[in-house]
């Protein structure tokens, strides 16, 4: 089964992204004017940051993903077009030769980092690609005990809904999941079943998709950045102004130690 990057079509229609990111990458990216943003996929922060008037460079691993998000930025403005960059690239290793005031890492994609070697050599190559006073914001998701322990059997999670997309008279995308934990390796790989449904209800098609994702703990990230010459300026819990709590955001905003 392949992996939902594989299919940036199934990706935008039910990834939103966590409530307020695109906004709030918006302002960051507008005040910083120019911004490095690793992991773009289709370019769902990517064009707004442009649109509010920063020069993104834009680096992502899946060629499908970023062919998604030409697509889209060649629907804008010229002025909009100009001002981004998209590369394909790989957040663990990449040599852009200049520095940016703001680098982003969005939407929880640093969680595809599953091995230590791979997170540190990402954060030390955002260190070498930062300016003096810049900052590095990363969002990912703090692992929820409640939610992590439900999901523990060896056979894998009950199915829960992933999310639902009404397509007027074509009818609706129903999108249901389930997870296989390794607890010892704080990850797990979730099964997104996507299925089309006409206006009278008969299923029509039914995709599979896979995710695999790494989850970390709050200190684990602040070890992680003092070993990767890092300091952490601030940890918020989400983007619309909550506090870091269990089981929320983790919206790390970084700098050079
Ligand atoms: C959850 S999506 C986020 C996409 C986009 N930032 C957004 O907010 O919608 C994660 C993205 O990370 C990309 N990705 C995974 N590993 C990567 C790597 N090592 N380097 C660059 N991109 C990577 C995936 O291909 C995917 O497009």
């Amino acid at each position: 089964m392949s992996d939902l990057y594989t299919a940036p079509d199934l990706y935008d229609l039910l990834s939103d992204g966590v409530p307020g990111d695109v906004a709030w990458f918006g302002r960051q990216a507008k005040a910083a004017g120019s911004v490095l943003e690793l992991a773009a996929g289709t370019g769902r922060v990517t064009i707004p940051m442009a649109r509010a008037g920063a020069k993104v460079t834009a680096i992502e691993l899946r060629e499908s993903m970023l062919d998604a998000a030409a697509e889209k930025l060649a629907r804008e403005k010229p002025e909009v077009r100009k001002r981004v960059k998209l590369l394909v690239g790989d957040m663990r290793g990449f040599e852009l030769k200049r520095q940016f005031p703001l680098i982003v890492i969005p939407f929880r994609a640093f969680q595809h980092l599953h091995e230590v070697r791979d997170q540190r050599a990402c954060l030390e190559c955002c260190r070498e690609h930062l300016t003096r006073q810049g900052r590095l914001v990363i969002d990912l998701f703090d692992p929820n005990l409640r939610i992590l322990g439900a999901n523990l059997d060896v056979n894998g999670s009950a199915a829960r809904l992933f999310g639902e997309k009404p397509l007027g008279k074509d009818g609706r995308i129903v999108a249901m999941s389930s997870r296989v934990s390794c607890p010892e390796e704080q990850r797990f790989e979730e099964t997104i079943v996507y299925e089309k449904f006409d206006a009278q209800g008969n299923s029509q098609w039914r995709r599979a998709h896979k995710i695999h994702l790494r989850y970390f703990f709050r200190y684990e990230m602040e070890h992680l950045f003092e070993l990767s010459g890092l300091e952490v300026v601030k940890l918020e819990g989400g983007f619309e102004g909550q506090p870091y709590r269990h089981g929320g955001e983790q919206l790390w905003t970084v700098k050079r130690a």
